[in-house]
């Protein structure tokens, strides 16, 4: 989770809904306790962190589920260090950035990401839980 994200439920209710980051945090866990799955959830403001959070999820985990927040449209480091990551990744958006400001409808990530799941509120979190289980597991039902 990238920048500002840790304000949801209070940021611009009519785009992210009211959840809290902290219920959506509790919702995911208990959506990937319920799969067994071991879920690190995390949040920062700062570019650099979420980079080498990247980096170090190559020794750790099977997958990485991301909303890069701003730094989707922006960042080519967090790009470069997605492609570095040969394991699945999907990339998620609680709003449709699609029908959204310009600036929003370039992702600098998609391209190099397993997939994506936008516009579907907080629930792409747990729908991206689901795919990406399926995916590490490689279950084509
Ligand atoms: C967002 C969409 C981004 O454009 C925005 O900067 C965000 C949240 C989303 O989840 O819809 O912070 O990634």
């Amino acid at each position: 989770n990238g920048p500002n994200l840790n304000l949801l439920g209070e940021r611009e209710q009519s785009q992210y809904g009211v959840i809290t980051f902290n219920e959506l945090k509790k919702n995911c866990l208990r959506k990937s306790e319920e799969l067994d799955v071991k879920l690190e959830f995390v949040q920062s403001n700062i570019e650099g962190e979420i980079v080498t959070w990247i980096q170090k999820a190559k020794e750790t985990y099977d997958g990485i589920i991301i909303n890069a927040a701003a730094f989707t449209h922006t960042s080519v480091a967090i790009r470069d260090a997605l492609q570095i990551f040969k394991k699945p990744k999907i990339e998620v958006h609680i709003s449709n950035i699609y029908n959204r400001e310009e600036f929003r409808k370039k992702s600098l990530i998609s391209d190099v990401v397993t997939g994506g799941i936008f516009g579907m509120g907080s629930h792409g979190y747990i729908l991206a839980i689901i795919a990406m289980h399926k995916i590490i597991k490689n279950e084509n039902k």
